[in-house]
């Protein structure tokens, strides 16, 4: 059992999953401290092997580049983990690779700095495009974003659950997933039905088109104060509500209409965002679905009857009862996400079903995930994830719709865009097409933001905060990537071979961990569904590469040196173009 349990150990330590990764230096790195490892271990026995958290990043380079620590293993061994750690620095022997260093109980790695250099770069170089990324993983991801309501205007409540949405297609596209993003239109509702008897009575399609989705928000305020008056006009939208379900055409193609509508509008940001979908299927198209699912929840005896309605019970789980059938025969939000949840597994057949969805839906997902369950559907445990994020309020004050304290995505990317105009006319007065880095710029400042904090944070808005060309900031970022762009334009054809001992000090040695971080940071965002491990790990390249910047030189007279600079300065421009595109921010040549 020797030496199997021992590979087996190593693949577990060091993560099968490595393998599956494209080019990952510290993979070839871990590969051969395996090795090294093995040997080592070769006279123990092994049982109860640690898993692949089992080698840690010290919280500080002076600890080394990895550690192993050897706790778990001192039951198994008969070892006090110090003695482990002794035996075990020892039998490492690959200077080539690192230097290894009993401390306490760990081992620190220290890698060789040649050989670190050279390999990342390289690995960088060979990756391209896919660097941090897998070619085919052979599953599917159904990502639920975005998710609007219909005749609403588009506004900063919805901000997250876009950018969230969209970096997470791009994240599980880049480990080589199939991705399918869906706007899980909120189109269905009696509200519809209110609205369509405005519209009858006091509105015009001219003044729709004229006034967009605002036009008709005001037809639905008028409609209530109205039928505060008369209360017939309830009634009327009822009716209109009802002809809606029963699929009368005049009431079909005017509610079509008003979605055509809200779609147009919200194009806009969309298309500014760079946000795309794959299917719009809502609410709505889930109609003709739901019998299904009420049948199928009757033949296992999972519905019940409560004052009129049909509901399955969850109060064995510290639940509310899931709602699924209103006593007045009409079906819920919950229903119509069961039967979304069962259509897309049918169609999609996907590995992963996420929702990204504020953290005020926990409950509405925690009652349909465990109604799935009890159908007997155990993906609905494995499979599905809510993707909760925090409240986004603006400058200091939180958003509420009762007060008309509303901040639209349009405006909003608009003020980017013009807010970032006046930094860039004032800092760089000789740029060609300020207007368009002015949008780059402005626009991922916002997204950035957006993206920089674990998603289930409340996020505060402020400009200078999000806008501060010296801050954890979009701006600094794509800054630091147009400053790279800026470099290899001054620097002269140089086809010298690289002296990579000019990327042994401390600085470069820093951009080059921040650079090999990558891939797990990657690996990391999409296995918490947070984009912020991508945002962090960019944003740290940018840092250490700045001070890199400002502690040496780049340019120079000795060829063989500066290429070598210049190499990290491309893999550095590179990777960092990668991160923003993982977040949905560009990368400007220059700003
Ligand atoms: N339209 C909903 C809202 O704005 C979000 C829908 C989320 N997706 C879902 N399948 N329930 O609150």
């Amino acid at each position: 059992m020797r030496r199997g349990a021992l590979i087996c150990y190593a693949d577990l330590a060091f993560g099968k999953e490595e393998t599956a990764v494209l080019t990952d230096m510290r993979t070839e790195t871990t590969k051969v401290l395996r090795e090294a490892i093995l040997r080592a271990f070769s006279d123990f026995p092994l049982e109860g092997l640690p898993g692949p958290e089992a080698l840690e990043t010290p919280p500080d380079a002076t600890l080394g580049d990895y550690a192993f620590p050897c706790f778990r293993l001192s039951k198994t061994l008969r070892m006090a983990p110090p003695a482990i750690a002794q035996a075990l620095a020892q039998a490492v022997d690959a200077p080539e690779v690192a230097t290894a260093q009993a401390v306490g109980g760990y081992v620190n790695f220290f890698f060789n700095r040649l050989n670190f250099a050279r390999l990342t770069l390289d690995s960088i170089m060979t990756a391209g495009e896919r660097y941090g990324g897998c070619a085919d993983a052979g599953k599917t991801a159904v990502l639920d974003y975005s998710s609007i309501n219909i005749a609403k205007r588009f506004h900063i409540g919805h901000l997250s659950t876009t950018v969230i949405g969209h970096s997470l297609k791009r994240i599980y596209r880049h480990l080589g997933w199939k991705t399918v993003g869906i706007n899980h239109l909120g189109d269905w509702g009696t509200q519809f039905g209110r609205m369509i008897a405005a519209f009858k009575r006091w509105g015009s399609w001219e003044m729709v088109e004229a006034g967009g989705v605002d036009a008709l928000t005001a037809l639905y305020v008028r409609f209530h104060q109205e039928a505060e008056e008369n209360p017939a006009l309830e009634d009327e939208g009822r009716g209109w509500f009802r002809k809606i379900e029963e699929g009368d055409p005049e009431a079909l193609e005017t509610f079509q209409r008003f979605k055509d509508l809200t779609l147009k509008d919200a194009s806009r940001v969309y298309d500014i965002l760079g946000v795309t979908f794959d299917s719009y299927n809502g609410e709505a198209f889930f109609n003709d679905k739901m019998g299904r699912v009420i049948d199928e929840l009757r033949e296992k005896n999972l519905l019940s009857e409560s004052q009129g309605a049909l509901v399955v019970d969850l109060e064995e789980y510290r639940m509310p009862p899931c709602l699924i059938v209103k006593s007045d025969g009409a079906t819920l939000y919950a229903t119509r996400d069961l039967a979304a949840a069962l259509w897309r597994k049918d169609n999609y057949h996907f590995d992963k079903a996420l929702y990204v969805v504020a953290y005020q839906q926990n409950l509405h997902f925690q009652q349909v995930f465990k109604v799935l369950e009890l159908m007997g559907y155990p993906w609905a445990k494995d499979e599905m994830e809510h993707v909760a994020f925090g409240m986004v309020s603006y400058e200091g004050q939180a958003m509420s719709t009762r007060q008309g304290n509303i901040i639209y995505l349009d405006e909003l990317l608009t003020r980017a865009r013009e807010k970032a105009l006046d930094i860039i006319r004032e800092k760089s007065p000789e740029l060609e097409d300020p207007e368009d880095v002015a949008s780059q710029v402005g626009v991922g400042a916002v997204v950035f933001t957006t993206l920089l904090n674990n998603r289930i944070k409340d996020i505060d808005f402020w400009w200078d905060r999000a806008l501060n060309f010296d801050g954890d900031t979009g701006p600094y970022t794509q800054y630091t990537h147009a400053r790279c762009a800026s470099v290899l334009r001054r620097a002269r054809q140089n086809g010298a071979e690289p002296d990579i001992g000019a990327l042994t000090n401390d600085e470069a040695q820093a951009v080059l961990r921040a650079l090999a971080r990558f891939p797990e940071a990657v690996r990391a965002a999409q296995k918490g569904n947070e984009p912020s491990e991508v945002t962090r790990a960019t944003l740290d390249i940018a840092k250490a590469f700045n001070k890199y910047y400002y502690e040496q030189r780049i340019l120079d007279d000795d060829p063989a040196k500066t290429r070598a600079r210049l190499d990290l300065v491309r893999a550095v421009k590179h990777v960092i173009a990668l991160g923003l595109y993982l977040i949905g921010v560009r990368a400007p040549e220059a700003m």
